[in-house]
């Protein structure tokens, strides 16, 4: 491959907000650019920043900006270094950001992440009249992926895109403008990919798409995700394989008894349900009542034993009135979702909703329905924990911490079982990576404690299988 430069002394920092798609992106775009002698570094050694940016509500996009100014304020200092912005807010704002901030000089989007070599060759090359050369490259359509190194954050955990963009819309949402329509990659990029990670150590496979159900539709011969997951399954090696997000009715039957005889899927669905009222549904134009997201949830409840269901849901939609955001302090004790991520309403530009002004809840109702919210959703948490004491879960050590206690100090590994929940449990040896058969003790709001059981859960299948049963 080309090289733009031989210096190998430039130093990249990135900082990421946003989803995991965000994250992925970004371990994409230091794999790329280390091919052109920039090295991930900490942020103050730094020459080259970027802010992968996060445009979901309006607090995300103003968190890219503040970061943005303390930047330029170092650039004030050494004109030298180069700021970048990228992804969703770059895809949305394009090159009104080179206007809006003077010390910018790349703002590229989600769609030419793969296009960086030529943008940051432009860019290392001195313009000719000797002024400061300032690009903004935002396209409409993807730039096809290349075979680039993948810098991945350490862990356990490797994210693993599968599909990308939204032929959804719902109203207030801005991801299909800033993601573009749906476009998923080749079951044989995926598995190719998936043993890599494999090969790398990793433990845990996490399959990344707006809408993971509506895999493969566009591709020739229309593979189902049912299809990529069973494939997934099939690679040899000690891991396991989780996958977000899911929209309600497009979870197949094929998907539900796919996960539930799979050795290596785990057993959670995050399917955000948004509110739990049909006319509020209706006017976010999601494609789906109470009763059809309920009928889901029971169905993959009754499939898939101990199998953990998470939602999101949106405070103060646009009209939402008291009676109807009600209906979703229901809907989550109704149905025992196990967690929801709770946002209160944010108008996006361009969107369906972001238009209805006249309609908009006042900020202090927001706030106020927002916090009822997470009320619900933490006795709901707890209420899911508590049915958890007891139980047997194997788990995948992520972080080994020392606690002080009345004896000392103790070693508490932290992990998560197969179903999603954070268990903490004292062991003098076990290290991260490691898969360990844990006796849950103790239900807290948003974790569990447990004492670890010596027999190597993972080496004994019949174990696993016998709680899929
Ligand atoms: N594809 C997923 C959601 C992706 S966006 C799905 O279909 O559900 C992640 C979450 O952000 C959404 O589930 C929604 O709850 C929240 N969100 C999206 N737009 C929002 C907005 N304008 N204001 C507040 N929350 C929003
Ligand atoms: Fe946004 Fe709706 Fe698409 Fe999810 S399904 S990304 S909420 S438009
Ligand atoms: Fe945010 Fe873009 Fe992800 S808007 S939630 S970073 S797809």
């Amino acid at each position: 491959m080309e090289k733009v430069s031989k210096k190998v002394s430039k130093k990249i920092y990135i900082e990421t907000l946003g989803c995991q798609m965000n994250k992925s992106d970004t371990e994409r775009i230091l794999g790329i650019l280390s091919h052109y002698g920039y090295m991930p570094s900490v942020e103050d050694e730094a020459d080259f920043f970027i802010v992968n940016t996060c445009s979901i509500r309006k607090l995300s996009e103003d968190k890219a900006y503040s970061k943005l100014g303390v930047w330029g304020k170092m650039k004030k200092k050494n004109p030298d270094i180069k700021i970048a912005i990228a992804g969703c807010v770059a895809q949305q704002e394009k090159e009104g950001l080179l206007k809006k901030f003077p010390y910018l000089d790349l703002v590229f989007g989600t769609h030419n992440i793969y296009e960086l070599p030529e943008l940051i060759k432009e860019l290392e090359t001195p313009a000719e009249d000797g002024s400061r050369k300032r690009i903004c490259a935002i396209r409409d359509k993807a730039v096809p992926e290349k075979d680039f190194n993948i810098i991945r954050s350490h862990g356990v955990n490797a994210w693993l895109p599968i599909m990308e963009g939204c032929n959804n819309f719902c109203t207030y949402c801005i991801v299909p403008y800033t993601r573009g329509r749906e476009r998923s990659r080749t079951i044989e990029t995926i598995l190719n990919e998936a043993k890599k990670i494999i090969k790398e150590g990793y433990k845990e496979i996490t399959l990344l798409g707006q809408n993971v159900d509506s895999y493969g539709k566009d591709l020739d011969g229309k593979p189902t995700f049912a299809k990529l997951l069973a494939e997934l399954d099939k690679l040899e090696g000690d891991f396991r394989i989780r996958f977000t997000t899911s929209y309600p009715t497009d979870i197949t039957d094929e998907v539900i008894e796919t996960v539930k005889n799979a050795d290596k899927i785990c057993e959670c669905f995050h399917i955000p349900m948004q509110s739990g009222n049909d006319r509020v549904l209706k006017a976010m134009n999601r494609r789906y009542n109470r009763a059809q997201y309920s009928e889901i949830v029971n169905k993959i409840r009754t499939q898939i034993k101990d199998v953990t269901i998470t939602s999101d849901f949106i405070a103060g939609f646009p009209s939402e009135s008291e009676e109807e955001f009600q209906d979703t302090i229901s809907a989550i004790n109704e149905l025992g979702l196990d967690y929801s991520n709770t946002a209160a309403y944010s108008p996006r530009p361009n969107t369906p909703a972001g238009k209805m002004v006249d309609k908009f809840i006042p900020n202090n109702i927001k706030k106020d329905r927002l916090a009822r919210l997470n009320n619900t959703v933490k006795a709901a948490s707890k209420k899911s924990n508590e049915a958890s004491v007891g139980k047997i879960y194997e788990i995948l050590v992520e972080k080994i911490k020392e606690e002080d206690s009345k004896n000392g100090l103790k070693r508490i590994a932290e992990g998560r079982s197969r179903n999603n929940k954070v268990v903490h449990f004292e062991s003098k040896t076990a290290k991260v990576g490691d898969f360990i058969n844990v006796k849950i003790k103790e239900a807290l709001v948003w974790c569990l404690k447990g004492d670890e059981i010596p027999t190597q859960f993972k080496k004994d299948c019949t174990v696993i299988k016998a709680a899929k049963q």
